[in-house]
């Protein structure tokens, strides 16, 4: 499998604007975190959560070639596991239905990064002292990033952690690496 170092090599070469490789990388923290919650492969979730969005720069115009390109990029690369998973996160496209608990945590990992991103960027401390409790109301609150899929998000229930659990795990996979994603406070 491709190590960290050659996969980030291979995002940067798509040409990919910043704030994807910051949402590529909070991608990985949070699958970091899910892996290591469940003890799972922590290389391969997190360098599926790095690379999911390989092809975005090519094919954000053309949304049913998502996942197919990142996966023809990949092949030989990553394990099946990993290449179904970036499918199945486009499903709505791919008609690959997510199926296995990788494909579930990439569904519900990428989208809570544009939850909390948004929260870190309207916060005068950024991801400093953010809680569960406050994405919690901002679920709630459907003119806040409203392209953010609250759905999506309430599929780590079927990785049987509680909406609270899984905004604890990613605000504590988010929050050291705030400065380089893009997080970094205002004041
Ligand atoms: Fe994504």
């Amino acid at each position: 499998m491709i190590d960290r170092e050659s996969a980030f090599q291979l995002l940067d070469s798509q040409k990919p604007e910043p704030h994807l490789i910051h949402h590529a990388m909070q991608t990985e923290a949070v699958m970091t975190g899910l892996a290591k919650h469940f003890g799972e492969d922590e290389t391969l979730w997190s360098i599926t959560g790095l690379l999911h969005d390989l092809d975005f720069p090519t094919t954000k115009e053309a949304p049913e070639e998502h996942g197919k390109q990142s996966v023809e990029l990949l092949k030989g690369k990553l394990p099946e596991i990993a290449l179904n998973a970036i499918l199945a996160h486009n499903s709505e496209y791919t008609n690959h239905d997510p199926t296995t608990k990788l494909d579930i945590a990439l569904r519900c990992a990428e989208t809570v990064t544009g939850l909390i991103a948004t929260n870190a960027l309207v916060r005068p401390n950024g991801m400093e002292g953010m809680t569960p409790k406050s994405l919690k109301k901002k679920m709630k609150d459907k003119a806040f990033a409203a392209s953010v899929s609250r759905d999506r998000i309430r599929e780590c229930e079927k990785l049987d952690l509680d909406l609270g659990q899984f905004f604890q795990l990613a605000i504590e996979s988010i929050t050291p690496i705030a400065d380089s994603v893009g997080l970094v406070k205002r004041t």
